[in-house]
């Protein structure tokens, strides 16, 4: 419990007070290059290793950490009220999760699944390999809850069971969902999110697709983007916390406040960056390959409520979230048609981006 008197009344959170008592690094930064080499501690609570990542663009509306499984071992099991959900970066296992009158159930995972233990449920991870380690990326809601109750006892070991959320159903983390209008996917596992089919979503620009992902009756949600080889998408901006994990591709994010700098941060396969709240942000495709990013943040669509979803499609001039192709600064342009250069790859945005060279060549022609 984090009491009153161990207060210092000097401005720290309580989610932050707990995070000291956990023993490991805390990496406090904009952007992590390769999250399969971030270097890893002993983590007592969990049984493995690991880090936390408070990056900043959260702003504490959640947090995330990295996870290592030793080979031929598991951790140990976890409780806990704030949501998490889990993207298998490397290794092959499984996971039980079970309730305290409820039938266990088991499942498997592989490098790029997804899934999120339902809340408050015990859950415990296995590594399947006797010669592999896993290491796993988790997103959680921790420093809402952490902070709203400051009692460690009530988020640890509190005895409420969500069956809202889940009473140990047959087949809840088989894979199966429900597919909703606006590309949404209502599932609690997916198996890849690398290889998932994704859909069309022509309002964010330049030929990208899209699927949105409800996960075990979660409050907070996920999505998949994918845009082709040599596009970019719209900028835009929206309230803190979207973890942005680069799952295939190379390519750049810009990040800037309105009015002030703009700072750049080159991905590959492996990169995560948060965009800080209400940021403008943009993302470019430089590589020989399309670009697919994770996405775990705030913004279910099923219950609304605690952070709006993201209505991030629509012009600022109208009173929406993202710049125009034909407002955006033309540097912004010439900086991509550069770096593409610099790959050899073509610029393909001459039927979206009215100052694309390749249309002013193919207009002369
Ligand atoms: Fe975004």
């Amino acid at each position: 419990m984090i009491t009153g008197k161990e207060a210092d009344l000097g401005g720290e959170s309580s989610y932050q007070k707990w995070l000291k008592t956990e023993g490991i690094p805390i990496i406090r930064d904009f952007f992590i290059k390769d999250l399969r080499k971030v270097p890893l501690e002993p983590w007592e609570r969990k049984g493995g290793r690991g880090v936390y990542l408070n990056l900043i663009g959260t702003g504490e509306a959640n947090d995330a950490y990295i996870c290592e499984i030793a080979p031929g071992k598991s951790l140990k099991p976890q409780k806990h009220l704030f949501e998490e959900m889990v993207y298998i970066i490397e290794g092959r296992g499984a996971t039980s999760v079970w309730t305290k009158n409820g039938k266990k159930q088991t499942f498997e995972w592989q490098p790029g699944s997804l899934f999120a233990p339902p809340l408050n449920t015990w859950h415990q991870l296995f590594n399947g390999s006797g010669s592999e380690p896993v290491r796993y990326l988790a997103v959680t809601s921790a420093p809402v809850v952490i902070n709203l109750f400051h009692n460690l006892d009530f988020v640890f070991a509190n005895g409420f069971e969500f069956g809202d959320r889940f009473t140990g159903e047959e087949e809840y983390f088989s894979g199966k969902g429900k597919a909703y209008a606006g590309r949404l996917w209502d599932t609690n596992f997916v198996p890849d999110v690398r290889g998932m089919a994704l859909q069309e979503w022509r309002e964010r620009g330049a030929g990208g697709k899209n699927i949105m992902l409800e996960l075990s009756e979660n409050s907070m949600a996920a999505h998949i983007s994918e845009f082709p080889v040599g596009t970019y998408k719209k900028a835009h901006r929206h309230g803190p916390g979207a973890h942005v994990v680069i799952i295939g591709g190379k390519g750049y994010s810009l990040l800037w406040p309105e009015g002030s700098p703009i700072q750049r941060f080159d991905w590959e396969d492996g990169s995560i960056v948060v965009p800080p709240d209400h940021w403008f942000h943009q993302h470019f495709n430089t590589g020989r390959e399309p670009a697919r990013y994770l996405a775990l943040r705030w913004g279910s669509k099923k219950f609304q409520g605690l952070r709006k979803a993201y209505g991030v499609d629509e012009d600022v001039k109208k009173g929406g979230s993202q710049i125009e192709y034909r407002d955006e600064d033309p540097k912004i342009h010439q900086e991509f048609e550069a770096a593409l250069a610099k790959n050899g790859v073509r610029c393909a945005m001459g039927s979206y981006h009215p100052l694309c060279a390749e249309k002013a060549l193919a207009q002369a022609v």
